[in-house]
């Protein structure tokens, strides 16, 4: 059925951008989250990576890294955090943060990691990203972190020109090996403030 809806200049509908501004809500996962977070992270994953369809290393990947055991674990370390962004009870995206401090793969750059900041497809661009980082910074501020990091795809225009637009800074090269296979990443640092200015988490 055609959308009635008038469409912003991003070409999303008003109707999402304004939904996501007045209603979209963050807090932190439980092990309850388990499931609509695997079929998020699948979803997002190949919208984001299989853009020339559903290859056999993907597939594995989407298989074995995304499974629902796989983020039970996950959800059940000490030190990751999981912030989600929902809708009601529906998930529009999450961050995975590990809280404590960690040596990036560049000399120098440390803090609290993001493992992955996912939005759904649909709700891509209407400012979910921006809640979700926002809310990572504070959850790496309130661990004593300086600074968080993230390694993206090279390759991942968008991503990279979000966190350009975040405040992140390219600080080197490294790669990620998926199926046997080699892939450059981008490492990326913002530097966060002192723990006592973190602001609260904001719901
Ligand atoms: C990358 C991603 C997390 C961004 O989230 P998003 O919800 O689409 O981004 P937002 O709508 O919150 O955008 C926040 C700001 O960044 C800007 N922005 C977003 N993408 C941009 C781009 N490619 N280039 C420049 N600016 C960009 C927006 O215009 C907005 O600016 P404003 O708030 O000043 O108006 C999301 O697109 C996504 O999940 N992508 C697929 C998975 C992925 O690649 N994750 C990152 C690697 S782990």
């Amino acid at each position: 059925m055609q959308r009635m809806d008038r469409l912003t200049a991003g070409g999303h509908s008003e109707q999402d951008v304004a939904l996501a501004n007045s209603r979209a809500t963050c807090r932190v996962a439980t092990l309850a989250d388990a499931e609509p977070i695997t079929a998020l992270a699948i979803q997002v994953f190949l919208d984001t990576y299989a853009t020339d369809g559903v290859r056999p290393d993907l597939a594995s990947e989407a298989l074995s890294q995304y499974s629902r055991e796989k983020f039970e674990q996950r959800l059940q370390d000490p030190g990751r955090t999981f912030v989600l962004a929902t809708l009601g009870v529906g998930l529009l995206g999450f961050a995975e943060v590990l809280s404590e401090s960690l040596s990036s793969p560049i000399a120098g750059i440390q803090g609290a990691e993001l493992i992955r900041l996912y939005v759904q497809p649909r709700w891509q661009g209407t400012g979910i990203g921006r809640k979700l980082i926002n809310q990572a910074e504070v959850t790496g501020r309130q661990a004593g972190a300086g600074g968080l990091w993230l390694t993206v795809w090279e390759n991942n225009t968008r991503a990279l020109g979000f966190y350009d637009r975040l405040g992140y800074s390219d600080v080197g090269h490294t790669s990620y090996t998926m199926q046997s296979q080699s892939f450059g990443n981008r490492v990326l640092h913002k530097a966060l403030g002192s723990p006592a200015s973190a602001g609260p988490f904001e719901a």
